[in-house]
């Protein structure tokens, strides 16, 4: 709905249902390009981790040749699940604990108890191994795609950049491929995905339940600032240096910001599942991960200028504690949301204000790929 009729939520049952839900896992999460966290989550040879996409368990792992790859969760014997869904470690190779078949980081299959057998038989041990996920590294991060032909990465996410920010640059001065991960915080929020989205999208819950928030970025107190604050950032108080808790930070600004970014919060959404927070010394990036309509992992990772992680890795708890905060504010509001959403009387959904019109973008973002496959 545009123009100067005022804008609708979606319907409640879009947040309920789990037609709607299995639709848009299909036909949202099944052929983007999806985050899965920062590079260095799988930073060394060995290294894996197992998220849940698109409905689909993967494991990623990067090899002994350096690169990250994907993989379906599954062994190819007889379909068990390899790996326990969100674990992660480091390990020479993956055992199925069914019948034994091993595969290395890679995919490939190394050995099964009954190959010399199966071999005999005909079987193809180069097609045995594990079934490959497309995965790709950009900005710092680990992203994968099980379209069948997905479309250029670089393209998905860089279109997002330029819609908000008019162009690449600003967000090319936060060194995103540069910054490591000072901490990552995982959440199950019982709420439907597309109400952490939204939620991430206005502020005029900021002034309600964001008090230390409101305190670094005024201007969200009276909840007319877009969270995002435009092209142009939002300010931090003039009182304050940092977006810490104390306000302040040993940390300088990131090496390669403009003067004029010091003092600057900007928020951007990078759909269909990265919330990013830039501010002058670090950046906070969320993953959202929906597992049924009522459930969403959400995995949080804090990102600093590595020479300042390696100067002194402690002091990062004053960044990590106010985004924390911040996400066990929302959560608590959203799952609270997702048990009233359900409602009869919430059946034609909700209103949005005239500043929300981004959200009114996600709806239509989310209308176009479902395209009638759901009621
Ligand atoms: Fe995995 Fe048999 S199902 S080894």
């Amino acid at each position: 709905v545009h123009g100067s009729e005022l804008a609708r939520s979606l319907p409640g049952r879009r947040y309920t249902d789990a037609d709607v839900f299995g639709a848009e896992l299909e036909r949202i999460f099944a052929r983007s390009w999806v985050h899965v966290g920062r590079s260095d989550r799988v930073g060394r040879p060995g290294d894996y981790v197992c998220p849940t996409v698109g409905g689909e368990g993967l494991i990623i792992a990067r090899g002994p040749d350096g690169s990250a790859r994907a993989f379906f969760n599954v062994c190819p014997h007889r379909g068990t699940r390899l790996c326990d869904v969100d674990s992660a470690g480091n390990a020479a190779w993956f055992r199925c604990p069914y019948h034994l078949w091993r595969f290395d980081p890679s995919g490939r299959l190394i050995s099964a108890p009954m190959l010399a057998e199966l071999e005999a038989a005909g079987f193809d041990r180069a097609s045995g191994g594990l079934r490959p996920v497309r995965l790709q590294e950009l900005h710092g991060s680990l992203w994968v795609s099980l379209a069948s032909e997905p479309a250029p990465l670089a393209e998905q996410v860089e279109r997002t950049i330029r819609r908000r920010f008019g162009q690449l640059d600003t967000f090319q001065r936060y060194g995103m491929e540069r910054l490591a991960t000072g901490a990552a915080r995982e959440y199950e929020v019982a709420a439907n995905w597309k109400l952490v989205v939204e939620n991430f999208m206005e502020c005029t819950h900021c002034g309600p339940i964001h008090p230390d928030l409101c305190r670094l970025v005024p201007a969200f107190r009276s909840g007319r600032a877009s969270y995002h604050g435009g092209e142009a950032g939002v300010e931090l108080a003039p009182e304050v240096d940092a977006f810490t808790m104390t306000g302040r930070s040993s940390r300088p600004p990131l090496p390669t910001l403009a003067a004029g970014d010091h003092r600057r919060f900007h928020a951007l959404v990078l759909l269909p599942n990265v919330l990013l927070v830039l501010v002058p010394d670090h950046a906070v990036l969320l993953t959202l991960f929906p597992i049924a309509p009522a459930r969403t992992r959400i995995r949080c990772e804090w990102l600093f200028d590595p020479d300042e992680l390696a100067r002194d890795p402690n002091t990062v708890g004053d960044a990590v504690e106010l985004f924390d905060r911040i996400n066990r504010q929302d959560w608590a509001v959203l799952e609270r949301t997702q048990l009233g959403v359900g409602s009869r009387a919430f059946a034609h959904g909700g209103v949005l204000a005239p500043s929300e019109a981004q959200i009114v973008d996600f709806y239509d973002f989310v209308r176009e790929r479902l395209d009638g496959a759901a009621p």
